[in-house]
């Protein structure tokens, strides 16, 4: 089966590779010319463990390419994927679709024969149809159907999300739809991953509810973090003990500095802008928005509370994208806390493992080459990203490092206990701070 991937950004470039893995043909196509160079001189342009080395086995064996002509690639195509930024639009939060209809339209001037356009950007409800009509007008005599095919991988493991999501979700109006991308999807189909057939606005919407969901599983556990250090509990307990009942699940129940990322941000943003327009707002999301945009500010105050005035004082400060094994930065709390610490006077020296020449773009802090140079002479450490290599830090040199003996850990990736032994006052998130034991 031949494909064409349009958008070779996280999403498109991770589908394309792992679809070329599949045994279909895949060429991605993106108008970025740096990108497109980049991947044809073997550089692969993000941080995404295991995707330099799929994309160069499948480039290899000719199943894979990259380029910037779209026409060509879609005119070959059976299947064409929408994979363009749907990112939130400035001003009113609604998801900015000028991506998506510029490429809807780019690919009705290539179509030839019968080609399933498949949309795996996440968009509101309605844009296939749109995206239907935008080639209708453009192209009355071609052969097509528009289909719905939302991503559900997480950056840092989306080769492994992608070879074996949970389920993939389709939406498609007639069954010469649905049989191509049975056909797209059978390996996985074989595998026995169920595939969930839908209506198109049912499968756009499934990917946004799944997102606000998620998102509130984070909020929620963040709330339950607050009241945890009002009453002295451990939310950590509280995660496990509630997230062992199979109905809730234990997973996205980890208390942290708020919910980050090209994702949760913008699409929590994008349904509650679409449940307004509709007339049946969820006030549920409304309040993930708002607690969350909140949370970040509160962190940087957790920080100032810790640390006492911070003005003139330095803060080390280990990870600064949205999460580990990404090089992303996109609304990453990082990019609130730092600036709101720096407009108090502080000054920050920063250590990430993969995002320092992302966030160099973004933030305004002194960057380390590794995490003991960011610590070194620092009044306090603060954890914001959750890299492996900060979980077995060694301690006594962390401790000889800092000018105080500070850590305030908004990840919790330490026992208080093990922090206190070892002399630290250690402040972490909806747990009992112990004292140092010296
Ligand atoms: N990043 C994730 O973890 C993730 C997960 C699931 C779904 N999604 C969704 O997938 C979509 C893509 O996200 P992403 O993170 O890959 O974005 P991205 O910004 O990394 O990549 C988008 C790419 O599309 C290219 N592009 C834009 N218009 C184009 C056009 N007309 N022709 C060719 N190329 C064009 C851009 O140059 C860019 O390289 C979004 O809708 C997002 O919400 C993202």
């Amino acid at each position: 089966m031949r494909i064409a991937m349009i958008g070779t950004g996280y999403v498109g470039l991770v589908s394309g590779a792992c679809l070329s893995e599949f045994g279909h043909e895949v060429a991605c196509i993106d108008s970025d010319a740096g990108k497109i160079d980049a991947l044809n001189a073997g550089r692969i342009p993000i941080f995404e463990p295991g995707l330099d080395e799929v994309v160069a086995t499948n480039v290899k064996a000719g199943r894979l390419s990259f380029g910037r002509e779209l026409a060509p690639a879609v005119k070959s195509a059976d299947a064409v994927f929408i994979a363009v930024g749907t990112p939130s639009r400035r001003g009113d939060g609604h998801a900015d679709l000028s991506y998506v209809y510029a490429a809807a339209e780019e690919i009705a001037r290539g179509l030839d024969g019968y080609t399933v356009i498949v949309t795996k950007s996440t968009v509101p409800v309605g844009t296939g149809r749109e995206v239907e009509q935008i080639i209708r007008r453009a192209r009355p005599d071609a052969e097509f159907d528009v289909a719905s095919n939302p991503e559900f991988l997480r950056e840092g493991s989306a080769i492994e999300d992608f070879r074996r999501p949970d389920r993939i979700v389709v939406g498609a109006e007639s069954e010469r739809a649905r049989a191509v991308m049975r056909e797209v999807y059978r390996p996985l189909y074989l595998n026995e991953t169920p595939i969930v057939f839908t209506a198109r606005e049912t499968a756009e919407l499934i990917k946004y509810a799944a997102n606000a969901f998620l998102a509130t599983k984070i909020t929620f556990i963040n709330e339950m973090a607050n009241i945890c250090e009002k009453v002295g509990a451990d939310v950590q307990d509280v995660a496990r003990g509630i997230g062992l009942d199979g109905r809730i699940g234990s997973k996205f129940l980890h208390a942290g500095p708020g919910f980050g990322g090209s994702c949760f941000p913008k699409d929590t943003l994008a349904l509650l802008k679409t449940s307004q327009a509709v007339g049946a707002p969820t006030r549920i999301v409304e309040a993930v928005v708002d607690v969350n945009e909140q949370r970040k500010a509160d962190m940087a105050e957790k920080i100032i509370a810790a640390v006492g005035d911070v003005r003139g004082k330095t803060i080390a400060v280990l990870g600064v994208t949205f999460k580990p094994n990404t090089d992303d930065m996109r609304d990453a709390p990082s990019l609130v806390i730092l600036p709101a610490l720096q407009a108090r006077g502080a000054k920050i020296r920063a250590y990430d493992p993969e995002g320092t020449a992302e966030a160099k773009k973004h933030l305004d802090v002194t960057f380390c080459a590794d995490a003991y140079e960011a610590i070194e002479g620092a009044d306090a450490l603060v954890i914001l990203t959750e890299w492996n290599e900060f979980r077995a830090l060694d301690l006594a040199r962390v401790k000889s490092l800092l000018k105080t003996p500070l850590i305030i850990d908004l990840r919790n990736i330490y026992p208080p206990k093990q922090m206190a032994e070892a002399g630290f006052r250690y402040i972490s998130v909806g747990r009992p701070s112990l004292a140092p034991e010296v």
